[in-house]
């Protein structure tokens, strides 16, 4: 009788690979964080599967609509197409870590003050935008703010009351200056 071999396909080496655990070391929201993860987890699904931090939401899942902005190195990305190892060594923000414990920072005092919030879906990608587009630049134009929410889509509000939320927290920070 012939002796059967096992054969694997070629395919399998990849696979089996490509399940193997990534060391993930990056600071979130200001905290060192070491963990493995499959190298082909977002890092939407990182952060809200993994870590539970389920404030930045999951919509598109294209890098259509921002609901899943996060700042990685003070930057808006959407975490819906970046790979949890992409951020190795680099400084990630959620929505969480823009609040102070309990207390909402100005652009979410505003969001809250000028009623820019409906379902809320698309609000904490809103924030993260908003957060980098003032950090780099405390005084825009109406036409730069909408330049800086361009990757952001809202379905309830009609985006009124978010300009208005936006330039009056702009006003504000620049009050505090
Ligand atoms: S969920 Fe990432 S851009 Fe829509
Ligand atoms: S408040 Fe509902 S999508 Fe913006």
């Amino acid at each position: 009788m012939k002796k059967r071999t096992s054969r694997k396909s070629p395919g399998s080496k990849r696979l089996q690979n490509a399940e193997q655990l990534w060391p993930l070391r990056f600071t979130l929201n200001g905290r060192k964080v070491q963990a493995r993860v499959k190298p082909t987890q977002t890092l939407l699904d990182f952060v809200r599967l993994e870590l539970e931090l389920t404030g930045t939401k999951g919509a598109c899942l294209e890098g259509e609509c921002g609901s899943c902005y996060v700042l990685v190195d003070g930057r808006p990305m959407n975490s819906c197409l970046v790979l949890a190892p992409q951020v190795q060594d680099r400084k990630v923000l959620t929505i969480e870590g823009v609040s102070r414990g309990d207390k909402p920072d100005v652009i979410q005092q505003k969001f809250i003050e000028c009623g820019a919030v409906q379902c809320g879906y698309c609000t904490p990608g809103l924030i993260m935008a908003a957060e980098a587009l003032l950090a780099r630049n405390p005084r825009p134009t109406r036409e730069e703010f909408l330049a800086g929410l361009e990757g952001n889509i809202c379905r309830c509000t009609g985006y009124n009351t978010i300009l208005r939320a936006l330039q009056e927290a702009a006003d504000a920070m620049g009050m505090k200056r």
